[in-house]
């Protein structure tokens, strides 16, 4: 019978804060979102630099007898520039949308309305009726009060909901005739998470809470860094200090996932939901460069961005005698927050960012030693980001190393033991965004079985799933975590794999060893890359000429005039010539040329290209089976930034090659050669990408064990990947063990998902089974999650 034993006094790595969550603002996560104000464009700055259709009055409508324009002629403050101008007539009114299918409010429940308002006449005061109702005219709530004078005020009002709907509008009806004018038009559960008012939405919150995070990374991603240098500019990038204080005061800015954000979730608030939720907070900074244009703030210019790091040190840490500390006091929060990790930049490549961190990390090191600062390794599991964050990180002696990577199940097969002989001396692993591209029960169960091996990796400090939120009528990013609309939420697969990751973490991981089982089998026949070979143009134009594809024995030299196959696309063989085919044309997207098809396991293609037009360069296809599953060769890829080779297996890409690379308008000699999984490109002559493509191997059993420092539990967690049972003797050695409490996904087919129709089809099941004498003996179902809780 296969054995698991575990060795109860024998930690072999401390856990401390291995399982997180990370949250940014996109698919509307905050707006729209985790922040629960119901009102959309509530201070009407919404503009076209946040998405191109967008404007002062998006998501709001207005009734007949209603003249109204948006001014920015005396606004409420700086930063709240335009507010809404109604010339009514009595009767007349002006509605706001809400989010998805409307505004959602429950029976019997209160909710805050907010106004900041005045007659614009100063005709004394006006009567307003405000009221939650359906297109159908169904009234869920009604309240009214007045308007006076001609200067701003603010006036609240508690609306409380004599029916549930989730297809409201919020109705500001005019009740007589005058010009009125509006600003921050808000609605807010009073029933928010923790009770916080103005805060956020409690079943996404409490769903998150309940997984025990140990931290929260925030506020992005992307989010961080794809922006403006100037803070004051609509589309900045991040900047703390424009996200606190009071909420009519923060600006108005662009998300760079292509909405606007309010920022009524801002830094003040992440800190306290970390609070509330029992997770330390790990806010990441741009470090004063933007990948996406490659531009930079000048280092003579650098010291504000750098000293927005330390001032957030002092805000979240700071004594109530230091300026930021006052203020986080003045905000509400006397106590600290106990930061005790930053992290500077989120996925940079380019030397622009790498010398731009060293100063960041100087002034936190010294002023702030007991930080921990995490550096960034890139969006890819490898290649020259990453490897200039690693190198950046030894060099400057970070604590940690921020990685991300999306790929497919089977690259996450292919590459269990990623961690395995990474140095667990200098910087630690951050897994900071990962996932397997995929909510089906499938992909959950490799990210699981993924999971034991960061936990056993003695170089993996802390991991998290990205991206966490999605409101499912706004998606910018999929898979995500935890998907909700207007008025419900659903809890994915992926979800319930980290919750009982989270949840039965431990302090320490301890010694286990596995006996009887069977040796990991490899899940692919054919090893070799064999297939079709196809080019085509990536938003380019050009021309493509004197193309050759050599094939060898496996093992053979490369050399010039061994096997020349092409001409015309079509294939053909002979030792003495390398046949030149006719220059291909690339001009649309989407015409693929096929130049052959290989089924040797060792070969050469080569071609000359320059591009006429575009702003990125080729694809290029090799072991092509069908567009679905092959590897691309990408020269000048993502914005024409990359020259990188993608494995697409079921449709899903992994990254297996990374290198900075901007095409241009001249003559290039490109060379790729596969010879078995090892894959070689050449531009000019010069190696760009050298890698293998890993086999994606099923194992028998996936497990770790781990145990609370206070001794009271021991964990094990085990995941079947394969369609048959495993029956498995597990023995405790040291402390007495009496009982399990045993949670397991199981019985659901690999491409089961949850729906809101069915949202608890995958969802764990939970047993309890007797010890007797700290052993055993559990049959672990195929395709299974199993976490035991011995007590
Ligand atoms: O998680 C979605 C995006 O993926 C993040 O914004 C970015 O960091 C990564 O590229």
């Amino acid at each position: 019978m296969r054995q698991i034993k575990i060795m109860q006094e024998e930690p072999y790595k401390e856990l401390g804060d291995l399982y997180g969550l990370f949250f940014e603002d996109i698919n509307h996560a905050a707006d729209g979102g985790l922040y629960a104000e119901l009102i959309q464009n509530r201070s009407f700055e919404f503009c076209e630099i946040d998405r191109k259709d967008y404007h002062a009055l998006t998501a709001w409508e207005k009734s007949e007898g209603i003249v109204w324009e948006v001014r920015d002629i005396s606004p409420l403050n700086d930063e709240n520039t335009h507010y809404l101008h109604v010339e009514a007539r009595p009767g007349g009114f002006v509605r706001n949308l809400g989010y998805n299918s409307g505004i959602y409010v429950e029976a019997g429940k209160k909710y805050d309305f907010s106004v900041y308002a005045r007659l614009a006449d100063d005709s004394g005061s006006k009567e307003v009726q405000i009221s939650v109702m359906t297109d159908a005219g169904e009234i869920h709530a009604r309240e009214s009060f007045s308007i006076c004078g001609g200067q701003w005020r603010k006036y609240q009002i508690v609306l409380e909901a004599s029916k549930t709907t989730w297809e409201g509008r919020l109705v500001l009806a005019f009740l007589e005739e005058g010009t009125y004018e509006l600003d921050m038009v808000s609605l807010f559960p009073q029933d928010t998470f923790h009770g916080r008012p103005g805060g956020l939405r409690r079943d996404i919150a409490e769903a998150l809470e309940q997984m025990h995070p140990r931290f929260l990374r925030f506020p992005g991603g992307c989010l961080v860094h794809d922006g403006a240098l100037d803070d004051k500019a609509r589309n900045s990038m991040y900047r703390w200090k424009r996200t606190i204080g009071k909420v009519e005061e923060r600006p108005a800015w662009r998300n760079n996932w292509g909405y606007n954000q309010t920022l009524g979730l801002g830094y003040y608030e992440y800190f306290c939901f970390c609070e509330d939720i029992g997770a330390k907070p790990l806010p990441v900074l741009p470090g004063g460069f933007n990948p996406h244009k490659g531009e930079g703030v000048s280092l003579s210019e650098i010291e504000p961005w750098v000293q927005d790091a330390l001032d957030l040190i002092e805000f979240a840490n700071g004594g109530t005698d230091t300026k930021w500390g006052a203020l986080r006091k003045e905000l509400g929060h006397e106590r600290p927050f106990h930061l005790e990790y930053i992290g500077i930049g989120n996925e940079e490549i380019g030397e622009g960012f790498f010398e731009r961190y060293p100063y960041f990390h100087r002034a936190i090191r010294e002023k702030y030693p007991e930080i921990k600062i995490i550096n960034t390794a890139g969006p890819f599991a490898t290649g020259e980001g990453y490897d200039a964050g690693w190198a950046s990180a030894r060099e400057n002696d970070s604590d940690l190393v921020d990685e991300h990577y999306y790929s497919s199940p089977e690259w996450f097969l292919a590459n269990m033991h990623h961690y395995e002989d990474y140095d667990d001396k200098g910087p630690k692993i951050f897994l900071g965004e990962y996932a397997s591209w995929g909510n089906t029960y499938y992909n959950a169960l490799v990210e699981a079985a993924y999971m034991t091996h960061l936990e056993r990796s003695k170089a993996v400090a802390l991991a998290c799933y990205a991206p966490m939120l999605c409101n499912v009528d706004y998606v910018n990013w999929k898979p995500d975590m935890l998907l909700f609309d207007n008025h419900r939420i659903l809890k994915t697969p992926n979800y319930y794999v980290q919750k009982l990751f989270m949840c039965h973490q431990g302090s320490q991981a301890v010694r286990f060893e596995m006996r009887g089982f069977e040796e990991a089998v490899s899940l692919v026949e054919d090893t070799d890359i064999t297939g079709q070979i196809t080019v085509e143009g990536n938003q380019v134009e050009g021309l493509i000429w004197d193309v050759r594809i050599q094939e060898f024995g496996r093992g053979q030299k490369t050399e010039a005039g061994d096997i020349a196959v092409l001409e015309d696309g079509i294939q053909k063989s002979g030792r003495e010539r390398n046949a030149e085919a006719g220059d291909i044309a690339i001009k649309e997207d989407g015409q693929i040329h096929l130049l052959a098809d290989v089924q040797s396991g060792h070969y050469k293609l080569s071609f000359r290209f320059r591009r006429t037009k575009g702003r990125k360069g080729l694809k290029i296809c090799f072991g092509r089976k069908d567009k679905d599953n092959t590897l691309l060769w990408e020269f000048g890829g993502w914005d024409n930034w990359d020259c990188n080779i993608t494995s697409i297996c079921n449709g899903r890409g992994s990254t297996i090659s990374h290198r900075i690379f901007h095409v241009e308008e001249k003559e290039y000699a490109l060379e790729l050669e596969v010879d078995g999984r090892h894959i070689v490109t050449k531009v000019n002559g010069e190696v760009y990408n050298d890698t293998i493509q890993g086999v994606p191997q099923l194992e028998d059993l996936y497990a770790t064990a781990s145990t609370e420092a206070s001794g009271k539990k021991t964990y094990l967690k085990a995941v079947n990947l394969t369609g048959e049972e495993k029956e498995v003797e597990i023995l405790l050695e040291g402390k007495e063990r009496n009982s399990a409490a045993v949670s397991v996904l199981r019985d659901r087919a690999l491409t089961a998902v949850n729906t809101f129709e069915e949202p608890d089809c995958v969802a764990p099941v939970e047993e309890v089974w007797p010890v007797h004498g700290n052993r055993l003996v559990y049959t672990f179902a195929p395709h299974s999650v199993t976490v035991f809780s011995f007590e």
